[in-house]
C-alpha cells in the first residue's frame, strides 16, 4: 500500500471554504504522525468559478482529477445560483462518471455531543445510499404554461444499479451486526419501488434483509435509532435518511460521506453531508468535524486504517473535553476546535496499539 497519495481538493463554496482547510491542517498532522505524505491538489471551482467563466468547472475538470488518488470536497452551493447549476455542474457528475455507487453515510452517538432525542440512545449506523441513479434523474421537462404547464421526472433504477449498491450493503452488514434494514415505498411508488425491493432481495445474498416503508423508516429513526445498524436506500432516500439520522446524533455539522468506487479504478470523493451553510459562512462558526472525518474515511480507503483510527480518536477527544461549536451548543469557533483535534491528536497518541 502506497504511502504517499495525490488528492483533489476542492472547497467549494460557503463554509466549505472554512471546513476545508481546517480538515487538512488536522491531516496534515496525522500524515505526518504515521509516515504518510498527502499532495494536496487545491481546485479553486465553485460559484466563484461559475461567475467567471459560466461554469462550476473547466471543461477538462473531470480529466484533471481522474488520476488523482481521492478527492476532498467541502460543499458547493450559492443562494444566488440555482442549485441545480451547483449540483450538476460539479457534484453530481464526479459522482456519476467516477462511477462512485456507494455513498456510505455513518451516524454515530459522539463523546460530549448531546442528542437532540429526551432518551439519550447510543447510535451507530450507516446509512448506504445509492449514488448513481435512481430519483436524481434528467429524464424529463417541462411543458405547457400557466395553469396547464406541468413537469415530469422520471426514476431510473437498473438491476445492475440497485443490486451492486445491495450487495455492498449486506457485505458491510454482514462485517458488522448482520441487521439490513431495506428502505422502501413500494406502497405508493408502485414500479420503481417493488423492483428495488425484489433486486434487493435477491442480491444480499444470506443476509437477512427487513423492508421498511421509508416514512414508517423516518418515524422509527427518531423513536429508535439504537435499532438500527447497516440502512440501505435509493439516492433520494438515502439523502433524507441521512440527513435525519445525523441531525438526531447531535448535529448535520458532524456527519461525514464517502462517495465510493469500490473496484477502485477510479477515486473516491469525500465530503461532509452538510451544505454550504450560508446562513452563517464567512463567520468561523462552522463545526469542522464532518469534513475531519470524511477525512478520516479517505485515509480508511487510502489503505491507512490506523492514522484513519487515530484521527477520529483526535476528534471524539476534543469533543469529550467539551470544545464545541455553536451548533454544538458551544462556544469554540472552527479554529478553535480545529486546535483542539490537533492537540487531540498527541493526546490520544498512546492508544495507537490500544
Ligand atoms: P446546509 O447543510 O448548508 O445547512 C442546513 C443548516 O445546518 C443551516 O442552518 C446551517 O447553518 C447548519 N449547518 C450545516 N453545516 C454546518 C456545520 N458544519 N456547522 C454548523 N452548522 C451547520 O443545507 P441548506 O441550507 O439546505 O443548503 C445550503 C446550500 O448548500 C444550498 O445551495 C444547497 O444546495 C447546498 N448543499 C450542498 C451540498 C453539497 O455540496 N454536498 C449538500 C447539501 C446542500
Ligand atoms: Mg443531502
Amino acid at each position: 500500500m502506497s504511502r504517499s497519495h495525490r488528492i483533489s481538493v476542492i472547497a467549494g463554496d460557503g463554509i466549505g471554504l472554512e471546513t476545508v482547510p481546517a480538515a487538512i491542517a488536522c491531516l496534515d498532522v496525522i500524515a505526518d504522525r504515521h509516515d504518510l505524505r498527502l499532495e494536496w491538489e487545491e481546485l479553486p471551482w465553485g460559484t466563484d468559478h461559475f461567475r467567471r467563466h459560466g461554469r462550476m468547472m473547466p471543461t477538462d475538470g473531470l480529466e484533471r482529477i481522474t488520476g488523482t488518488d481521492a478527492i476532498f470536497l467541502g460543499a458547493v452551493g450559492d443562494p444566488e445560483i440555482p442549485d441545480a447549476e451547483t449540483l450538476w455542474g460539479l457534484l453530481i457528475p464526479i459522482r456519476r462518471e467516477f462511477d462512485q455507487y456507494i455513498n456510505l453515510r455513518p451516524a454515530r452517538s459522539l463523546p460530549g455531543v448531546p442528542s437532540v432525542l429526551a432518551r439519550d440512545v447510543p447510535i451507530d449506523l450507516v446509512i448506504v445510499r445509492e449514488n448513481t441513479e435512481g430519483e436524481y434523474s434528467s429524464v424529463g421537462g417541462r411543458q405547457g404554461s400557466g395553469d396547464h404547464e406541468i413537469a415530469i421526472q422520471s426514476a431510473v433504477f437498473s438491476r445492475r444499479g440497485v443490486a451492486r449498491v445491495a450487495g455492498f450493503a449486506a457485505r458491510l452488514a454482514r462485517s458488522r451486526t448482520g441487521h439490513l434494514t431495506s428502505a422502501s415505498k413500494g406502497n405508493g411508488i408502485i414500479h420503481t419501488m417493488p423492483f428495488w425491493d425484489e433486486v434487493v432481495a435477491e442480491a444480499v445474498d444470506g443476509v437477512e434483509v427487513r423492508t421498511v416503508l421509508v416514512d414508517a423508516l423516518a418515524a422509527a429513526l427518531v423513536l429508535h435509532p439504537d435499532r438500527f445498524d447497516v440502512i440501505v436506500a435509493s439516492n433520494l432516500l438515502g439523502d433524507i435518511l441521512s440527513d435525519l439520522a445525523s441531525a438526531v446524533t447531535g448535529s448535520i455539522g458532524v456527519a461525514p460521506s464517502a462517495n465510493l468506487n469500490p473496484e477502485r479504478r477510479l477515486p473516491s470523493m469525500f465530503e461532509p453531508v452538510h451544505g454550504t451553510a450560508p446562513d452563517i459562512a464567512g463567520q468561523g462558526l462552522a463545526n469542522p468535524t464532518g469534513q475531519i472525518w470524511s477525512g478520516a474515511l479517505m485515509l480508511e480507503h487510502l489503505g491507512h486504517p490506523e492514522a484513519a483510527a487515530h484521527l477520529t480518536r483526535a476528534f471524539e477527544h476534543a469533543l469529550a473535553s467539551g470544545t464545541r461549536t455553536r451548533d454544538l451548543g458551544g462556544t469554540a469557533t472552527t479554529s478553535e476546535f480545529t486546535a483542539a483535534v490537533i492537540a487531540g491528536i498527541a493526546a490520544t497518541e498512546s492508544e495507537r496499539a490500544a
